[in-house]
């Protein structure tokens, strides 16, 4: 449709068709055969009321879309087709592993592949718009969300945003119809509430904003993001679906956004119980003043924003045409039933390998001592523990998953290895003592001992906050007895947050965190077992010692007293008097089963400057016959700043493959606009002066030089 018939199709709509059209239901609003029922008849909506509604959520199959927008188009007055939005946040029917895990990759080309296979699966059933990628700054991982995130460095989850985006949306959603349009998410500070309960209170500092919060929706808006779906927290005090300063001045004009911004479920009503509005009148005016274009799962649009007196209909109009012109691009006027073929090309088959080679570049190798990985497939081994033989593995999001269809561990272990035994699944909940007698036996009887222990996907994601992120009880019961038995025990985790692994840590030989590894799970899991990969996941995330050191991130920032190697003893440092400082494994962090390391690093010059980059090299060794894969981190530190800055930044990363006792290299350019902060005037620029450099497989472990930032030399 052209842009003029786009304005000629606004100039028919009643004011009640065009507050319609920024109403989001669920689809069991459109279940009725005659009658009006359930939650449409909860909301008092008339049929016309109900045929004037601009947007679906959470349908779960094609037929279903079907036949809902078929009714719609019969019944509306004016047949704008509905669109259909769903949370297709790590793959649809076929999962990928959770984000968390992807970000494990460090590669924004393997977010992209997901994106893009994941939206071939969606659109197949009809759906329009994932409310996905979530580019929220974490920081805690008592917040069962880190699941969805990107983890805690703001660079690494701008980057890998991109990735989401250019995947999910291609380069023409009308053409290509195979592609979704993406609602980034929550604008924004979510992933700062208190304590690491979920919808709980959030206090940021403007700084802490612009630094680490707004850095990754800039990448999605850059990359042509189609939607942002604001957060349930204030910021400031105000809550961001009534933050106009945030939403209008923020999003739309310094980031330059010009999409739809959609409210969180019931974001609007929810106002009431925060206390911030008197009813649901005063919540749908002030929303949309603040800039809400849709009001998802509430009814305070559809019932209360008509009797707002004040209501703007010139800006009422912007936000229709926003809504309109969005089902425009996605070619719905042309075609209502988008993406819904019944003789699509089989492509299971294809998603489940990419599932599986996903996978397999997520996991992250944490300890691996006296090589007791690979398992060679001649070895006896014994599995056990509650995620052996459980198929709970795709994740929180996996709600159209198909469970029975996951490949567990077992499963995998089984068609790689001749002598497996796996423990009878029933005794997992907390062992006898006579079933403890026959595990230990098993166990002295092998040469390896797999323990596959985690959490459970209802533990992890939405609602799911944890003020203690151990291991339960009975699983570290688990280690320490097969420890007892077997030298050569295995952990494999299972878990959508960083844990705290402190209490099982010595008693493993090797621990290798899988996350919820998605579909393929059981079989990518065996193949990195017995070293037909090669891990090369590293961690997006700290692992803290204890729950006590979150929020946690390897930026700590500078203090007047920092805890050194001297200083230990001393009573007035930044430290704690039960535990480090530094976390169980830092944010980098990941082994392979090939001996890498920085053997030596290189800069172009000691002085950079705004034309001259300064280019460092870093030499990386492999002493063992196995070829790696690995990932090679540049970290930055200014030396005198003008605010307190970090101690340690990422700056940029390479994936380098290292053949077989060789060594290989690769180049980092630093441009002075990566030196770059957000000062005290809310702008990011560098300071010039003298930085630090460090060059490492992961945060801690490192290399380092010097340079100066210094501004263009005279007679340059
Ligand atoms: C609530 C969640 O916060 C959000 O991430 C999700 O997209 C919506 N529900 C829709 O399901």
């Amino acid at each position: 449709m052209k842009k003029s018939e786009l304005k000629e199709l606004m100039n028919e709509m009643t004011l009640a068709e065009k507050i319609g059209q920024l109403v989001q239901v669920t689809p069991d609003f459109f279940n009725q055969s005659g009658e009006i029922t359930g939650p449409a008849a909860e909301w008092q909506l008339s049929e016309n009321k109900l045929f004037q509604i601009g947007s679906v959520l959470g349908t779960h199959t094609a037929e279903q879309v079907a036949t809902i927008q078929k009714s719609y188009l019969e019944e509306s007055r004016l047949k704008i087709p509905l669109l259909f939005m769903a949370d297709v946040i790590h793959g649809y029917e076929t999962i990928f592993p959770i984000p968390l895990a992807l970000a494990s990759s460090f590669s924004s080309e393997l977010t992209e592949e997901v994106a893009r296979l994941s939206a071939l699966e969606a659109t197949r059933a009809g759906v329009h718009v994932t409310f996905s990628p979530m580019a929220d700054h974490v920081m805690d991982s008592r917040w069962g969300r880190v699941l969805e995130s990107n983890g805690e460095d703001p660079i690494l989850s701008a980057e890998l945003t991109r990735g989401y985006v250019r995947g999910y949306q291609g380069t023409d959603l009308e053409t290509e119809t195979e592609r979704l349009a993406a609602c980034v998410k929550h604008f924004i500070g979510y992933g700062a509430v208190q304590g690491g309960r979920d919808y709980n209170h959030v206090d940021l500092s403007p700084i802490e904003l612009y630094q680490n919060y707004l850095p990754a929706f800039q990448a999605a808006i850059e990359e042509g993001v189609k939607l942002v779906m604001t957060s349930f927290n204030p910021i400031n005090g105000q809550l961001m679906s009534l933050n106009r300063p945030l939403i209008k001045e923020t999003l739309r004009q310094e980031l330059g956004f010009n999409g739809v911004v959609i409210s969180d479920w019931n974001a609007l009503e929810e106002l009431l119980a925060h206390r911030v509005v008197g009813d649901k009148q005063q919540a749908a005016a002030e929303a949309f003043e603040a800039g809400t274009d849709i009001d998802m799962m509430s009814d305070c649009y559809i019932n209360h924003l008509a009797e707002y007196s004040d209501l703007d209909s010139h800006a009422l109009d912007e936000a229709v045409y926003r809504i309109l012109k969005l089902k425009n691009e996605l070619g719905l006027f042309e075609n209502p039933f988008r993406g819904i073929q019944e003789e699509a090309k089989p492509i299971e088959g294809a998603l489940r390998i990419a599932v599986k080679e996903a996978a397999m570049k997520s996991f992250v190798l944490l300890k691996n001592d006296s090589d007791t990985l690979p398992i060679r497939t001649q070895q006896q081994v014994f599995l056990l523990g509650p995620k052996a033989s459980s198929k709970d593995i795709l994740g929180a999001w996996s709600w159209i998953g198909k469970t029975e269809q996951a490949i567990d561990l077992a499963e995998g272990l089984t068609e790689q290895l001749p002598h497996l035994t796996v423990g009878a699944a029933e005794s997992w909940a907390e062992p006898s003592e006579a079933e403890y007698v026959k595990l230990s036996e098993e166990a002295k009887a092998s040469d390896v001992v797999i323990l596959a222990l985690g959490e459970s996907s209802e533990e992890t994601g939405e609602a799911a906050s944890k003020a203690e992120i151990c291991l339960p009880e009975y699983q570290i019961k688990l280690v320490k007895r097969m420890a007892a038995a077997n030298k050569n025990l295995v952990v494999v985790l299972f878990n959508g947050r960083p844990l705290d692994l402190t209490a099982i840590e010595p008693y493993a030989k090797s621990i290798v965190e899988v996350w919820f590894p998605g579909s393929e799970g059981g079989r990518a899991i065996a193949e990195t077992l017995i070293g037909q990969h090669n891990p090369e996941g590293k961690l997006p995330m700290s692992f803290p010692r204890a729950v006590g050191q979150l929020p946690f991130s390897y930026q700590a920032y500078s203090t007047g007293r920092p805890l050194t190697e001297q200083n230990q003893q001393e009573k007035y440092v930044s430290k704690y008097m039960d535990v480090g400082n530094e976390p169980l494994y830092p944010f980098g962090h990941g082994l392979s089963y090939s001996k890498l390391s920085i053997e030596a690093i290189t800069q172009s010059a000691e002085v950079l400057t705004e034309d001259e980059p300064l280019t460092i090299q870093a030499t990386v060794r492999n002493d063992s016959a196995q070829a790696g894969n690995t990932t090679v981190q540049l970290y930055v530190e200014d030396q005198v700043s003008e605010l307190v800055r970090p101690v340690k930044e990422l700056k940029s990363w390479q994936q380098l493959t290292v053949a077989g006792n060789t060594t290989a290299q690769c180049t980092f350019t630093l441009t002075a606009a990566d030196l770059g902060y957000v000062h005290s005037n809310l702008t990011r620029y560098p300071d010039l002066g003298k930085f630090r450099f460090f060059v490492g497989l992961d945060s801690q472990n490192t290399l380092t030089g010097q340079f100066e930032l210094c501004e263009k030399s005279e007679g340059l």
